[in-house]
Order: structure tokens, then C-alpha cells, then sequence
């Protein structure tokens, strides 16, 4: 977000300046609180010249009035708004920012008939604030069209509990700003980032009260992580393992873990990816990116929990040192890998952050997140990441919280017989199964690492970047996977 803006929540609005914005529905397309600030009365007519009826996430651009308090008035429809989910909410405030242009005051009016709750009108302004989001630090020109260049915008929602608005609003403040994180971190360019400076962003989580700890190349060898380090041979930016925590909770509560895979940059090693598209594997480091973002979404809100969050961070380069098909490496387990293909260099990261997570932390429930395969695109496309999971509960809490937040995931199988298909003539398993079931075989893989822990895998190579534009995220990163989580842990973990 290169514009800053300040959100704030009034009893009264005191009008004379800016943009207003009244929410209408089908029942008042125009509200009363609309009609106050257009003494002439003739923004009834306008609406109907504009069509609007007050249908939901429908808007209506409304040159002021002559006798109008503001300079400009703007309709947005909620259509029956008690039916309205959270996420809708988040969307109508997304709609919001795009009628905002270049005015630097907005001031939303809720309508009478049906004010909307405080939790409604926190969503609005999360989702206001995520649609805001652009990363244009390296656009040295500004077109004289950009809405989104850096300046300042003061937006006030007028309510009638405007401090149980203000409090409603806490938490989400702490989202977007998680989501914020994420996104920044995706977008962010491989040569910008790499391992080293991605645990130093990770290190700067704690000043919000978070314990960083940065693992570098010499302690992971002592450690073992033979199959994490075998990435990293071939690039001379040295890995790194961040592993963050927050004790929100009691002392003797088993924390929640999350890992991340944090590729910062995936070339395929030796196994090299076509050139075309490659770029976008600065991305390649979505799950890590996401695990940092929850983090801080956490932290910031105080959340009464205690959580770990772990990334494995290399860059997956092929070079005169890399490592080669055929290798056979030993992963902190003790188990050994048979590398196929160096592409698929996720699994071999979080193989050993899975163990170094279990062996030290005993986790209550351990979720990773990983832009790991191609082949989930293939089956779910960008609007279901891929879920496997060893625990009915957990998958069933993960697929409410994503029905909650919009950021969805849909259950794939896990199988012996998908297991097989990874078992390696030379070693205890190979890095590939073959094309059929890619995502399965990949799963299957981590699955091997999992001892005893109720743990779930989220594929986010379709979801975290690459993104469709939606009314709450025009950024090719999405941040996907920090509200999902944060959900997931204010739905089944605190208190
Ligand atoms: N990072 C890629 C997966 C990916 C592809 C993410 C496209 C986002 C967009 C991963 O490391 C990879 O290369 N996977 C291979 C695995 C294969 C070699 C078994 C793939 O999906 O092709
Ligand atoms: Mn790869
Ligand atoms: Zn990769």
C-alpha cells in the first residue's frame, strides 16, 4: 500500500469536504443519511438516471449536487445487507476504494433502515484497506491516471457505535497488515530478496513481541538437513531457516505450528524450467511469505495463542556445485531421498523443517503451506488451494475457515497406493512419482515426514500469486493463506 490511509468511526460526521459514500439497498437504494447531505434533493433522480437500485457491490458516481455538502456522492449498493457474510462486507468496502480516486476524505454513511453491525463495518474497512494495496515501489513514473500513487487518504464510517466500531476494527487492522507482509514479500523480486534478507524481514517480527531465531548453513548441517542444503548447493546466496514464536497463550498449551516453503527463487536447478513464465518464480516463496504474515497478523492482535511458524528459506539455482539427478541425500529423519528431478525442490525443504518443527516444538497440529506443484492449477485452477490432510477434524476446520474467509481449499486423497508410486529402486523414496497425480505424490512425500501429528498441507501454487483480480485484491500476490489461518486459529485455538 504506497497510500496511507487513516480509518476512523464517528457518531457524527461533520460534512464539508471530500467524497461521501452512502450505502443504499433494495429496500432505500437512497437513505436518509444520503438525503442529508444533498439539501436540494435531487439525488433520488440521479440514482434512477444511473440505474442504481441498490442491488449488492453495484455503484452509482454521483457528481455533487449544487447544494451539497460534499464535493462528490457516491451510492453502493448492499442489497439486503442482513443477509451479507463477513466476506461480502470486505467486498463492498473493496468497492468503496474504487470510487475514491484522487480525493484525500471519504466519508461513508450507513444507512438507517438496517444499520450494519460493528463486525459488518470492520469488514468493510479491512476490505477497503486490502483492495488499497498495490506494490508500485519501483514505478519510477506515475501515469496521470494512477489512483493508487503515494498520498494520504482519511476515510471516516459514520455509526452510531463508533468505539465498538473502532474495537471491531483492532483485529482487522492486524490482518491487513498481515496480508500486507505477505503480499510485499511475494511480489517482492528474487534479486531484492533472497534467503538472507528474507529471514531478515522475519527478524524484524519481533518487535511486536515475537522470538526470531535465525538458523544459518553451519547450524543446519549440524542438524542434518541434508535434503533442505541440497537445494541450496547450486546458488551462492547461503539458506536459511527462520523459526518464529508467539506465546499468546498459556505456558503449558501445545502450540499451533505452521511451516513455509521459501523458495526465493526456483529456477529448477539442473532439471531447468522453461524460460518462458519463469519470472514468476520469484513467488516460489508463497507459503514461507504467508507463514510470516499470520505471524504478525497474530502478534498484532494479541492473539491468545502460542504459535511457531517455521520457513525454510534457499534459492534453487543450477550451477557447477548443484545438485544432480540421481543423488541420494539423507534428510534430517534419517530417511533418504533419491533426487529424480531438482525441480521439485519444496518438498525437499520441508521434509526437513516438518522434522526440525516436530522433533523440537511437539506441535498440538502442524500446517504447511507450499507453492509446490504445478499440477494444482491443473486440478483446482486459482480458487481452491489443495488440502491434504492426515486429520478429519482439522480438514473439516480448514475448509470452514475457508468458506469463511473466501480463501478456499478443497480436500484431495492421500493413499497408499499413492504412496508407492514414490518408493525408489536406490534409496527410501525418489523426489517424483511420475506425471499422474503430481500433487498426490508430492503430498505423499511430506506425509513420510509426519510422525504422530495431526497435520495438514496446503498447496497454494494456484492461489498465492498469478491472482485474478477480485474487489478485495488487485495485486498479483494475494496473500492467500494469512486470513484463511488466522481464521482457523480464532476459530479453534484461543482462549
Ligand atoms: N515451484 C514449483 C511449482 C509451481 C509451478 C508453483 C507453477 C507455481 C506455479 C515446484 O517447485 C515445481 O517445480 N514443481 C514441479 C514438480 C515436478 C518436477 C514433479 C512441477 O509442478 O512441475
Ligand atoms: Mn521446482
Ligand atoms: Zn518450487
Amino acid at each position: 500500500m504506497s497510500m496511507s490511509i487513516e480509518i476512523s468511526f464517528s457518531k457524527t460526521a461533520k460534512i464539508s469536504e471530500g467524497l461521501v459514500i452512502a450505502l443504499g439497498s433494495l429496500a432505500e437504494p437512497v437513505s436518509a443519511a444520503a438525503r442529508s447531505v444533498d439539501p436540494a434533493g435531487q439525488l433520488d433522480k440521479a440514482a434512477k438516471v444511473a440505474g442504481f437500485t441498490g442491488k449488492s457491490f453495484a455503484t452509482a458516481d454521483i457528481i455533487a449536487p449544487v447544494e451539497a455538502a460534499a464535493d462528490r456522492i457516491a451510492l453502493i449498493g448492499t442489497g439486503e445487507p442482513d443477509k451479507l457474510s463477513a466476506h461480502e462486507w470486505m467486498r463492498v468496502g473493496g468497492k468503496a476504494f474504487t470510487l475514491v480516486r484522487k480525493t484525500e476524505k471519504l466519508t461513508v454513511l450507513l444507512g438507517e433502515a438496517a444499520v450494519p453491525s460493528v463486525e459488518a463495518v470492520a469488514d468493510m474497512a479491512l476490505g477497503l484497506l486490502m483492495r488499497s494495496y498495490s506494490f508500485d515501489s519501483y514505478k519510477t513514473k506515475k501515469s496521470e491516471d494512477d489512483d493508487t500513487g503515494p498520498r494520504k487518504l482519511t476515510v471516516v464510517f459514520q455509526h452510531p457505535d463508533a468505539s465498538g466500531c473502532k474495537k471491531a476494527f483492532t483485529s482487522r487492522q492486524a490482518v491487513a497488515d498481515g496480508v500486507k507482509l505477505a503480499r510485499d514479500l511475494v511480489n517482492e523480486p528474487a534479486n531484492v530478496l533472497g534467503p538472507v534478507e528474507f529471514a531478515a524481514r522475519a527478524k524484524e517480527l519481533e518487535g511486536l513481541g515475537i522470538d526470531v531465531e535465525i538458523l544459518t548453513e553451519k547450524e543446519m548441517k549440524k542438524l542434518k538437513m541434508e535434503a533442505l542444503l541440497g537445494v541450496s548447493l547450486g546458488s551462492v546466496r547461503p539458506p536459511r531457516l527462520a523459526v518464529m514464536s508467539w506465546n499468546g497463550g498459556k505456558s503449558k498449551d501445545k502450540p499451533v505450528a505452521f511451516v513455509g516453503k521459501g523458495v526465493v527463487f526456483d529456477t529448477g536447478g539442473i532439471s531447468i524450467k522453461p524460460a518462458a513464465g519463469m519470472e514468476d518464480m520469484k513467488g516460489d516463496m508463497g507459503g514461507a511469505a504467508a507463514v510470516i504474515g499470520l505471524m504478525h497478523t497474530l502478534a498484532a492482535r494479541k492473539a491468545k495463542v502460542n504459535a511457531i511458524g517455521i520457513i525454510g528459506l534457499v534459492e534453487n539455482m543450477p550451477d557447477g556445485a548443484a545438485q544432480r539427478p540421481g543423488d541420494i541425500v539423507r534428510s534430517m529423519s534419517g530417511q533418504t531421498i533419491e533426487i529424480i528431478n531438482t525441480d521439485a525442490e519444496g518438498r525437499l525443504v520441508l521434509c526437513d523443517a516438518l522434522t526440525y518443527c516436530q522433533d523440537r516444538f511437539k506441535p498440538e497440529v502442524m500446517i504447511n503451506l507450499a507453492t509446490l506443484t504445478g499440477a494444482v492449477m491443473v486440478a483446482l485452477g486459482q480458487h481452491h488451494a489443495g488440502m491434504f490432510s492426515n486429520d478429519d477434524a482439522l480438514s473439516e476446520a480448514l475448509s470452514k475457515a475457508g468458506e469463511a474467509t473466501q480463501e478456499r481449499v478443497w480436500r484431495l486423497p492421500l493413499d497408499p497406493a499413492y504412496d508407492k508410486m514414490i518408493d525408489s529402486k536406490f534409496a527410501d523414496m525418489k523426489n517424483t512419482g511420475g506425471r499422474y497425480a503430481g500433487s498426490i505424490t508430492a503430498a505423499q512425500f511430506l506425509k513420510r515426514f509426519v510422525v504422530d501429528t495431526p497435520w495438514a498441507h496446503l498447496d497454494i501454487a494456484g492461489t498465492a500469486m498469478g491472482s485474478p483480480a477480485t474487489d478485495i485484491n488487485q495485486s498479483w500476490a494475494s496473500g492467500f493463506g494469512v486470513r484463511l489461518l488466522d481464521e482457523l486459529v480464532r476459530a479453534n485455538y484461543e482462549g
